[in-house]
């Protein structure tokens, strides 16, 4: 085992050690088909709220798959069948009543590359909640600006020019502006799909940095590629192959004693 891995693992908060779990995500029996082809099998998996949780496992075993059933994204993709529950605050998200424009501000979403809006980097972050008439236009608005670019750690950065293209910003900061934008809609659940990988090592950990301030308000659940990564900042890790959930436990538990072969061999580097 990577002790560089171990290390990190052991150093991380054991706010484990007193359990107050609470499930905020629970996934009953999901299957996914993108037309025949079935990506996701019976996956059962319960995420807790305030936890950041890792999914890990080698490409196309549907991470990104399965992240995107969180807040019904894969309904945008035609030849889609999901059957299966996954509920959140006692509702189903899949139930007929619930439309998926309240799941997905409820749901927010970071995707792998940065990808700001055509507009300023104050548009990029009141334009949702303006839409979704969280805040009025003028002082609440600028407000709610100004503490979602300070919670995202970019307010000192851009705070003299707010007016400037989202795009004129640095990769690093451009997903800190699209997480200033998440957060702006006051979701519950941050999906976070390889929010790191387009970014440089410094970018990385202030978003890692980033992460773990904002579990504190937001659940977060996070695909990552880099098992460093995971080990950093994850109370939760779990692992996907071939489309089926094969572990998921605590991360120190995941990385030092998977209860699975395939599970180390993963870890280990054997194969993926
Ligand atoms: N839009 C789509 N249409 C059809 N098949 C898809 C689609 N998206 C993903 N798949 C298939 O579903 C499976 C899981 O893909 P997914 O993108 O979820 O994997 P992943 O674990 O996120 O991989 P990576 O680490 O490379 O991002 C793969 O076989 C993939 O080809
Ligand atoms: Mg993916």
């Amino acid at each position: 085992m990577n002790q560089e891995i171990i290390e990190k693992t052991k150093n991380k908060s054991k706010d484990e050690a007193n359990k107050n779990l609470i499930t905020k995500v629970n996934v009953n029996k999901l299957n996914l088909w993108y037309g025949d082809n079935q990506a996701l099998h019976d996956i059962n998996i319960d995420i807790h709220e305030h936890k950041i949780t890792a999914l890990i496992g080698p490409s196309g075993c549907g991470k990104s798959t399965f992240l995107r059933c969180l807040n019904r994204m894969n309904d945008l993709i035609s030849a889609v069948k999901i059957k299966g529950e996954v509920i959140i605050d006692k509702k189903n998200i899949y139930d007929k009543d619930i439309d998926e424009v309240s799941v997905r501000k409820k749901i927010g979403m970071v995707f792998q590359q940065p990808n700001p809006f055509p507009k300023s980097i104050y548009d990029n972050v009141a334009y949702a909640a303006l839409k979704h008439s969280l805040v009025k236009k003028g002082s609440a608005c600028d407000e709610l600006v100004e503490k979602s670019l300070r919670d995202s750690g970019l307010w000192n950065e851009v705070k003299d020019k707010l007016n400037h293209p989202g795009t004129s910003l640095s990769g690093g900061q451009q997903q800190r502006l699209c997480i200033a934008r998440t957060i702006a809609i006051q979701p519950e659940v941050i999906l976070m799909d390889e929010p790191t990988s387009a970014l440089d090592p410094i970018s990385t950990e202030k978003i890692e940095a980033l992460m773990l301030e904002l579990k504190q308000k937001y659940t977060i659940i996070t695909v990552t590629h880099n098992m460093q990564q995971a080990a950093r900042v994850a109370d939760y890790t779990a692992f996907f192959h071939l489309g089926e959930l094969i572990e998921y436990d605590e991360t120190e538990n995941v990385f030092i004693n998977p209860k699975l072969k395939k599970t180390e061999d993963y870890i280990t580097g054997r194969f993926g």
